[in-house]
């Protein structure tokens, strides 16, 4: 292939899977297969890493990632992005509509969907994709482009006729299938559930690697435009006129956007999606009334912070009024205790609910609750209904309010709080069983130990059943053993279990040390650690001032890891899985490049440290992009010393005038 029929394959490709995108994201209309898709796009991955002159940002290979971004730059908005001003109830809206007639006569109104999500500013130029800006403050926000390519329903490229220069707004969501297809995921890996579509879309679009963005999937749909050469002059049309350019806008047909000259048409639209919201693809707060004309629209101008032409309509959160039964109290894995109100089943936003979050004896106090109050439930973006007050009338005088337990309902240990914090805790962490349980299945979880067929039942069972206390008991565990518990236990389930326990002993000493369940280590923190740290031991040797040096961690991380190794319990199982042959060691040969900050440098180590063996800081040296050369030279651009380092050593040092620097400064620099 010459370079002019590389380029040439290369557009075509472009082309032909951003077409397939469109059709699968914006028109969910594919015609052609995932593997056919997949196909035709590693073979333009092949292509741009063979001809990477030919590469581009807009290529539909970075919807899966580009490059990680370090901090996202603060961009001005060319056109500040203004807020809506809220009204709660029909009358306000009317009012608006008074208002406006007022001031210019009778004129058209849109009505829109108000969505939930995060608001999201694209600029286009010559139809391309340049720039993906958050709203911020209204005036500047975080450029975060990488990862708005990720966003399928974002076209890249424009179709047809549109301007030269355009901005795009609208909001960046997740479609609650998609939502909960991630919490399921989620649930499997013993993770902690995302609470809301908007937090986990606002969070996912602040990730700093576009890869873990395009993993999450998110949406978009556009609800205005900005720029000086816009086809018309109605709000409208120009929603049309972007859809026919590629973007995903609110459906005519399904009456996401409607046109009225009336009050009573707005009326309308409203209560047709009060009652109809709930049976939407994806969350929706209100809806959003707007002059048409964009040259009345002008005309209105607007107050400080939001438009004279528009209001929002926010929905009430749907609320029911149903009894109190009973507070249960809930014991975590990390031995926090979570209240929730049992209730009387009652229907709320088509849902039967039963049971509300009350999260901690603050609330509880707040609410002044009392068994058999009649209680008002609320579900708002949460997915577990709150309790939002009490009806005071019929409450019988002699009930004693809820008293939140001194000690713990599982294993009766006085509960503590911890200061600063609202959650009450049982301290009982090695004999308290739901915590062990949840360790436990924390430890197997996929993206730790990824030991098959335990799941948490089968966990449950092993600690009632008194065949296993902790994680390191797993490794003792046999075919007979689990044969004899009887039922539901067969040749093949128990082989499922015992195999799956001694492939974990080659689970990756970054995996094992989130395995552990070291409070606040989660897994990207584990990583970071395991690949600067190196091994179990030299963590556990790590003073607290040694620990904060460390990227990502701080204070409550590197505290929390001291009371981890404090424990007598914790050292004990730790060097009891050490036994058993699980790694305790980042394998030297799995090491890939961590970072570049050492890039061009080159080190000579001597001397005796304390938290690296000689091998282990060579190998972080190089996992940093540096080079360790045996003997001082001229090239040489830091001598790494530790205790006992010759004399005659730091005397050529000296002579070349090359940097002498000691073991805090090394790490200070590759954590920088
Ligand atoms: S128009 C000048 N239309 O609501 C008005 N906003 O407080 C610009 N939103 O930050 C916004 N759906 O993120 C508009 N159909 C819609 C909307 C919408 C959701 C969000 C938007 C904005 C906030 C306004």
């Amino acid at each position: 292939m010459d370079p002019e029929q590389a380029r040439a394959r290369i557009v075509a490709l472009w082309k032909e899977l951003e077409e397939h995108n469109h059709r699968y994201y914006v028109l969910a209309d594919p015609i052609i297969s995932d593997q056919e898709f997949d196909l035709r796009l590693k073979e333009l991955e092949r292509l741009e890493k063979e001809w990477p002159q030919f590469a581009s940002a807009n290529s539909p290979t970075q919807r899966v990632g580009g490059d990680i971004t370090k901090e996202f730059a603060t961009v001005p908005h060319r056109y500040p992005m203004l807020s809506l001003s809220n009204s709660y109830s029909q009358e306000e809206v009317a009012e608006f509509v008074a208002r406006v007639e007022k001031e210019i006569g009778r004129t058209t109104y849109v009505m829109e969907l108000k969505y939930d999500g995060v608001a999201i500013s694209l600029s286009y130029m010559d139809g391309e994709l340049v720039r993906g800006v958050t709203r911020g403050d209204g005036e500047k926000g975080d450029d975060i482009t990488a990862n708005v390519r990720t966003v399928r329903s974002i076209p890249l490229h424009l179709r047809g006729d549109f301007p030269k220069e355009l901005e795009a707004r609208g909001e960046i969501l997740f479609m609650r299938a998609q939502f909960d297809r991630l919490n399921a995921a989620r649930a499997e890996r013993g993770e902690e559930l995302y609470a809301n579509p908007r937090n986990t879309a606002a969070g996912s679009l602040k990730q700093q690697d576009p890869k873990d963005v395009a993993k999450r999937g998110l949406d978009n749909f556009i609800y205005t435009l900005q720029g000086d050469q816009l086809p018309a002059r109605s709000h409208f049309e120009n929603m049309q006129a972007a859809n026919r350019w590629g973007f995903k806008t609110p459906d005519v047909k399904r009456r996401f956007i409607e046109r009225t000259d009336n009050v009573e048409g707005i009326m309308a639209f409203i209560a047709h999606w009060d009652a109809a919201r709930h049976a939407l693809e994806m969350d929706i707060d209100g809806i959003v009334i707007k002059v048409d004309d964009l040259d009345v629209q002008a005309e209105l101008g607007m107050t400080a912070k939001s438009p004279r032409w528009a209001i929002a309509y926010k929905f009430q959160a749907e609320q029911a009024i149903t009894r109190l039964n009973d507070v249960v109290y809930q014991v975590g894995r990390t031995g926090a205790i979570t209240p929730v109100a049992e209730l009387e089943p009652v229907l709320l936003a088509g849902t039967t609910v039963k049971r509300a979050s009350l999260h901690n004896a603050d609330q509880i106090a707040k609410l002044d609750l009392r068994i058999g109050d009649q209680v008002k439930v609320e579900k708002g973006g949460e997915i577990i209904p709150k309790i939002v007050g009490v009806e005071m009338d019929g409450r019988p005088a002699d009930v004693p309010p809820v008293d939140f337990p001194h000690t713990c309902p599982e294993c009766g240990t006085p509960l503590v709080r911890y200061e600063g914090e609202a959650q009450h805790y049982c301290p009982n962490e090695h004999a308290c069983p739901p915590q062990i349980i949840g360790r436990i299945e924390h430890f197997v979880g996929r993206k730790m130990m990824a030991i098959d067929g335990l799941g948490g039942e089968t966990v449950a069972e092993l600690v009632r059943r008194g065949l296993i206390h902790n994680v390191a008991d797993l490794y003792d565990l046999t075919k007979e053993k689990l044969l004899e518990l009887g039922k539901g236990w067969g040749e093949k389930s128990a082989g499922q279990v015992v195999d799956g326990i001694a492939a974990s002993r080659a689970i990756p000493f970054e995996q094992v040390l989130f395995a552990i369940g070291i409070r606040h280590v989660g897994e990207t923190v584990a990583k970071k650690i395991a690949r600067a740290v190196l091994s179990m031991d030299k963590l556990r040797a790590m003073s607290k001032d040694e620990l904060i040096v460390l990227d990502e961690v701080g204070e409550v991380i590197a505290q929390s890891i001291l009371d981890f190794f404090a424990v007598e319990g914790n050292r004990v199982i730790v060097e009891r899985l050490r036994e058993c042959g699980v790694q305790m060691e980042v394998d030297p040969a799995s090491i890939q490049l961590v970072g570049d900050k050492l890039k061009g440098k080159t080190f000579v180590v001597s001397g005796v440290f304390r938290n690296f063996s000689r091998d282990s800081i060579k190998a972080s040296i190089e996992s940093n992009g540096g080079k360790v050369s045996g003997s001082i030279s001229s090239k040489t651009s830091f001598v790494l010393a530790g205790a006992d380092m010759g004399p005659a050593k730091r005397t050529k040092a000296e002579t070349l005038k090359v940097s002498v620097i000691d073991e805090d400064e090394y790490m200070r620099m590759i954590n920088e």
